[in-house]
């Protein structure tokens, strides 16, 4: 992606690039995320505000960054100092560029931990541990998972492995075609999940628990929750897009793209929360369990219907495979980064970056048993990871994306570049200018 040359590749078609785009996004965040963080926040209210937050601040976020890379071609942060310069704006922005570096590097170390956990559950499946079992029993299971930090290092360092190899390769043509045909067979097996819910006798309860809000259960936390998710959900806030961006032809309508990136990922979200929910309540398992949610439910739907052993193995390896190209993303911008500033070779810099991801991986893999108890801001290792990411580096990066495209960027320019005609170019200067940036920073100071 470093390519610096006139000749700057570009995706074969608008809908490899729709793909891509939805590969990235489509990930842990979608399946064990969302669900377990609706969970924590007390249901529907938090998926009101979510799908706010998605529709108002996200998708004009998400045409921002490809704008501003089909704009740059270049890396993000050049592409981010090139156009500052070109439009006479300062250099200070090139910060938003390095942040989201940051970013990236905080979030696959602990990334990396869950994608562990999903490929633990691939061995679980296949030797048929969820036969039969019950929510205690699954329960027991994850638990025993937890407390074993050697186990959790093994499982984390194969899943790192796995991602420095790919990385390192460089290829992601045989990747991204494997993807375009297992992302719709992840999709599928959801949908079979949700179908298995309505048998459960909970399928009811977990509707009303997700869309028949309770007003009065909403805080501010819950909003920058919300807000936080909408920046990871989507990849952005880290210049990934934008990378995706600059290999982006002109004839390509970006808010088009971006409309069905954002539907396919809420769907997917959406459709996560539907599986599992209805076994929660039918079961009795907690609801507010956090991050342990989908590997303490669904393995019961798992042990308990028809061909649930073959169901269980396809589902933990489409999900650890949706988790690696989702790694790979994440990757990748620190490589890049690692290779530019220092004399590393290719090689050598993915070696770097991998092993230092890892290595803060384990202190966040530690807070589940070992250093459950060491704090810092009343977090441990792995919230404070989960917490500094989604909840500060991501919006903060994504508002200097889209004050950059809004008030930098000569509008007229913006505004043939969106293909819009001036009624409706207005309504997106109010959006992009004032409800997006505004939004971000009141949910941020009503926090601070
Ligand atoms: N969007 C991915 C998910 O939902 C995670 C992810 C990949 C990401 N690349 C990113 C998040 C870049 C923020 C920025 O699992």
């Amino acid at each position: 992606m470093t390519t610096t040359t006139k000749v700057h590749a570009q995706w074969s078609s608008r809908m490899g690039f729709v793909l891509a785009a939805t590969g990235s996004a489509v990930g842990l965040g979608n399946i064990w995320k969302f669900p377990y963080m609706v969970g924590d926040s007390g249901g529907a209210a938090f998926v009101l505000i979510y799908l706010a937050c998605i529709f108002l601040i996200g998708l004009p976020i998400l045409v921002g960054e490809w704008l501003l890379g089909r704009r740059g071609q270049k890396n993000p942060i050049y592409t981010m100092q090139d156009l500052a310069a070109k439009s006479g704006s300062s250099k200070a922005w090139v910060l938003v560029g390095l942040s989201g570096v940051l970013a990236a590097f905080l979030i696959l170390s602990f990334y990396s931990v869950i994608g562990g956990w999903s490929l633990a559950y691939v061995k679980d499946a296949v030797i048929g541990n969820f036969a039969g079992q019950d929510g205690d029993g699954i329960g027991a299971l994850f638990t025993g998972l937890l407390a074993s930090p050697a186990i959790l290092v093994f499982w984390h360092s194969l899943f790192m492995l796995i991602t420095i190899g790919i990385v390192a390769r460089g290829v992601t043509g045989g990747l991204e075609k494997a993807a375009k045909t297992l992302m719709p067979a992840l999709a599928g097996l959801l949908v079979l999940l949700v179908l298995y819910g309505m048998t459960t006798g909970g399928f009811m309860q977990a509707l009303d628990f997700m869309f028949k809000p309770d007003w009065s259960q909403l805080h501010g936390g819950i909003v920058l929750a919300a807000l936080g998710h909408a920046f990871f959900t989507l990849s952005l806030g880290m210049g990934i897009m934008m990378a995706y961006g600059s290999y982006l032809g002109e004839d390509v309508n970006l808010l088009q793209a971006a409309r069905t990136v954002v539907i396919l990922d809420t769907v997917i979200a959406l459709a996560a929360g539907l599986a599992i929910f209805p076994i929660v309540f039918a079961n009795g398992l907690d609801l507010g369990q956090g991050p342990g949610l989908i590997f303490v439910t669904l393995p019961v739907a798992f042990g308990n219907i028809t061909a649930g052993w073959l169901v269980g193995v396809a589902f933990f390896v489409l999900l650890t495979f949706a988790a690696i190209t989702s790694a790979i993303s994440l990757l990748e911008p620190v490589v890049e980064f690692v290779e530019e500033r220092t004399p590393l070779s290719r090689l050598a810099s993915t070696v770097v970056a991998g092993i230092a991801a890892w290595a803060l991986g384990i202190l966040a893999l530690l807070s589940f048993n070992l250093l459950g108890d060491f704090l810092i801001l009343g977090l441990n290792i792995f919230d404070l990871l989960d917490t500094l990411t989604s909840k500060f580096l991501l919006p903060l990066t994504g508002l200097g994306v889209i004050l950059f495209v809004a008030w930098c960027l000569e509008k007229e320019d913006v505004r043939k570049e969106l293909g819009l005609d001036i009624y409706d170019f207005s309504l997106w200067n109010l959006l992009a200018r004032y409800l997006a940036p505004v939004g971000v920073l009141i949910v941020f100071f009503a926090n601070l």
